[in-house]
């Protein structure tokens, strides 16, 4: 059941072409973003494809053409008008500046920027105008979770007023790359035959199991994913006194971040008002009619473009809060997507 819809956009009302370069063009995301500018007619002049030594000389299709994939440099960028960065926070940190200072605005998708003051952290449903002239030439795409989380969380916010969030992640293990999804079929493979289990990836068993841990630890015994929630949801709504806990658990699935949120506001809130602030909001669609089975799970987003919330309720602990479960694809609207939806604003603010 795909209750999520795409939405190829069509820039018809841009009069100009943009020469594009993705870094990390090899990676899952990197791949996303190469479907993305197709399906939603970004009006690509050139489409540069950039990676590590090891994939330079092979080739990926754009729009049935072949493109020879180059080796990331700091010559890489000259002529680009918009520079995607999907290969890793070291890379970009290296790299953005790089490409920056070659005229191109630079959308990454690591964590290396999203705090920086001078750096845009940007969900277009949310803060498109954050977007606008990038002090350093840089605008962060921010991280896959709290993207889902905020995307029901912010037409709430609007009307209500956001005072706190307390949140579990169920990741998917797709958000760690390939190696995540070869290392669950592995251990299943393995346990189906009696064979013994190999956890490279992750720091215990991941099949038919739950593993409360997504990134290393950091202040408080919190780990970096969790503290990103907090940062990040900050930075992107505006609300420096916001108050965020969270715990981030990769989970046995292949794709599409899930998230269980207690969320406290300054006014009076129920289920049915909220229901009526999130609907008609692009990016987010309810989906709720518990009688009917009818709530987000992963399968349902897997591949979309779109957000789901279902499980509305009253929060029986806090003052005007309410419990809800949103689910999104995290290669999608948390990397991929986002960064594309930016890209289409950097267009459309240039036109
Ligand atoms: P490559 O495939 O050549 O290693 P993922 O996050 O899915 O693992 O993808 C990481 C992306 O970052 C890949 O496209 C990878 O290219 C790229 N990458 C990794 N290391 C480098 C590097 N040193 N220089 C340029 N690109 C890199």
């Amino acid at each position: 059941m795909n209750q999520g819809k795409n939405h190829p956009q069509g820039f018809t009302h841009m009069n100009r072409e943009y020469t594009v370069a993705i870094a990390g063009a090899t990676g899952a995301v990197g791949e996303e973003l190469i479907q993305l500018l197709d399906e939603r007619n970004f009006p690509v002049k050139e489409l540069r494809l950039l990676a590590s030594a090891r994939s330079a000389g092979k080739t990926l299709t754009f729009r049935g053409k072949d493109i020879t994939i180059q080796e990331l440099t700091h010559e890489s960028f000259s002529g680009v008008d918009i520079a995607l960065f999907s290969a890793g926070g070291s890379i970009a940190l290296e790299y953005a500046p790089s490409a920056a200072a070659a005229g191109a605005v630079v959308i990454d998708n690591s964590s290396a920027f999203r705090i920086d003051p001078d750096v845009p952290l940007v969900v277009p449903e949310i803060n498109p105008d954050a977007a606008k002239a990038p002090k350093k030439g840089i605008i962060a795409n921010p991280n896959c979770t709290t993207i889902v989380s905020l995307m029901a969380l912010a037409p709430l916010h609007r009307e209500f007023g956001l005072k706190s969030i307390i949140a579990s992640s169920y990741q998917a293990v797709s958000g760690s790359g390939v190696e995540g999804i070869i290392e669950l079929d592995e251990q299943v493979s393995a346990i189906t035959k009696g064979e013994p289990i190999v956890s490279k990836v992750y720091p215990r068993q991941i099949a038919f199991n739950v593993i409360p841990q997504v990134d290393v630890f950091d202040e408080g015994d919190y780990t970096k994913e969790e503290l990103k929630m907090l940062n990040e949801s900050r930075k992107i709504l505006g609300i420096p006194e916001l108050e965020v806990t969270c715990t981030c658990v990769r989970v046995p699935v292949h794709r599409s971040h899930s998230v269980s949120i207690s969320a406290a506001f300054e006014k009076p809130i129920t289920p049915d008002t909220a229901r009526a602030a999130i609907a008609g909001n692009p990016g987010i669609q309810v989906v709720d009619d518990p009688q009917k089975a009818l709530f987000p799970v992963p399968l349902d987003t897997t591949g979309q473009d779109d957000c789901l919330v279902g499980r509305i309720r009253q929060d029986k602990v806090l003052p005007n809060a309410l419990a809800l479960w949103v689910v999104g694809d995290q290669v999608r609207k948390g990397a991929a997507l986002n960064a594309v939806q930016i890209a289409e604003l950097i267009a459309s603010n240039k036109d």
